[in-house]
C-alpha cells in the first residue's frame, strides 16, 4: 500500500462515523503507529509504498475504530502535556481538561518537596508533573494493581521516578506518613445518572470503575480526600481536583465544612467550572 491508499481506505472505512478532521487525525495517527510516517511525509510523499509487514494490523485497527475503539486503545498510545503514554482498557485515556489542571499546579508551586497524585490511572498527572518539576518528589496511588502498573511503565518510558501506592482511597488507612505539600486528584466524578448522554467510544471501553459514582454519594471522592488532606496536607500545603462541572458549588462547600477555609474555582478552556483548589487558610 502506499500513503494515499492508505489514506483511502481509512476515509472509506469511516466516513460515516467519523467527520472530516477526525478522519485525517485518525490517518496521521495509524501512519505515524504502523509506519512512522510523519506529518510532513503525509502530506508529500503519498505515493511512497509502505512496509506490507504491518497491513494486516492496520487493517484490523480499522475493524476496531468502526467498532467505536478509542483510537487510543488501538494504538495503545495518548498524548498528554507533550508526553507519550502507554494505554490500554485498565486505564481512563487522558483528557486536555487534565492538562489544564496539571499547568495550574505546574504555575503555582515551583520548588514545593512533596506531591501525590490520588487516582492515578495511566500515571499521566503525576508523570507530567514529575516531568516538569524535576526537585519535587512524586507519589501516585491508585486501587488497581493493573493501573499501577501502566502508571509505573509510563514513569519509565518518561524518565521520572515515582514512587507509588495500590490503595483505595475510600478506606480508613495509613500507608503513609508523609506530610503532602500538595494533593492532586482526577477522582472518578461522572454520575450514574449521566451515561445517557455518553458516547459509544467511552461508554463500552473505558473503565467504569475510573469514571462513575452514585447519584446518591457522587461526591464521595472529595470527601475522602479531604479526609486525607487533614490527615496528611502541610499546613501551608494546597488541595488542586478535577471535577465534576455540574456540582461546583457542592464540591466547594464540602472542603469548606471540612474546615478548609480557602477555595477557588477554575474554569477549563470550555468555560466549564473544571477545576478546584482547597487550602487550610488564605
Ligand atoms: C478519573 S480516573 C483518573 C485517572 C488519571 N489520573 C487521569 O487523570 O487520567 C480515576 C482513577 O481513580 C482510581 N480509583 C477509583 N476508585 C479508587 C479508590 N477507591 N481508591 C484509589 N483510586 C481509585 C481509578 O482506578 C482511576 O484510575
Amino acid at each position: 500500500m502506499t500513503v494515499a491508499e492508505v489514506a483511502d481506505k481509512i476515509k472509506l472505512k469511516l466516513h460515516q462515523q467519523f467527520n472530516a478532521n477526525e478522519i485525517r487525525q485518525i490517518t496521521l495517527l495509524l501512519l505515524r503507529h504502523f509506519w512512522q510516517i510523519s506529518e510532513t511525509e503525509f502530506y508529500i510523499e503519498k505515493q511512497k509504498k509502505l512496509n506490507e509487514q504491518f497491513d494486516t494490523s492496520f487493517l484490523q485497527s480499522l475493524n476496531l475504530l468502526q467498532q467505536h475503539t478509542p483510537i487510543q486503545y488501538v494504538i495503545s498510545t495518548a498524548e498528554f502535556y507533550g508526553l507519550k503514554f502507554s494505554v490500554d482498557e485498565n486505564v481512563l485515556i487522558p483528557r486536555p481538561e487534565t492538562e489544564e489542571l496539571v499547568n495550574w499546579i505546574i504555575t503555582e508551586n515551583k520548588g514545593i518537596k512533596t506531591i501525590i497524585d490520588i487516582g492515578t490511572g495511566s500515571g499521566c498527572i503525576a508523570v507530567a508533573l514529575a516531568k516538569n518539576m524535576k526537585h519535587t518528589k512524586m507519589y501516585a496511588l491508585d486501587i488497581s494493581e493493573k493501573a499501577i502498573k501502566k502508571a509505573e511503565q509510563n514513569a519509565e518510558n518518561n524518565d521520572v521516578c515515582i514512587d507509588f501506592f495500590c490503595n483505595d482511597i475510600l478506606s480508613e488507612n495509613d500507608f503513609t506518613q508523609i506530610k503532602f505539600d500538595c494533593i492532586a486528584s482526577n477522582p472518578p466524578y461522572v454520575c450514574e445518572s449521566e451515561k445517557a448522554k455518553m458516547k459509544q467510544n467511552v461508554l463500552n471501553f473505558e473503565p467504569h470503575s475510573a469514571l462513575f459514582v452514585p447519584d446518591s454519594d457522587a461526591l464521595k471522592f472529595y470527601r475522602a480526600i479531604a479526609d486525607f488532606a487533614i490527615l496528611h496536607l502541610a499546613d501551608k500545603g494546597k488541595i488542586y481536583v478535577e471535577i465534576n462541572e455540574n456540582l461546583a458549588e457542592e464540591t466547594q462547600n464540602l472542603f469548606k465544612q471540612k474546615g478548609f477555609g480557602y477555595t477557588e474555582l477554575k474554569k477549563d478552556l470550555n468555560n466549564k467550572n473544571r477545576m478546584l483548589k482547597i487550602k487550610f487558610t488564605d
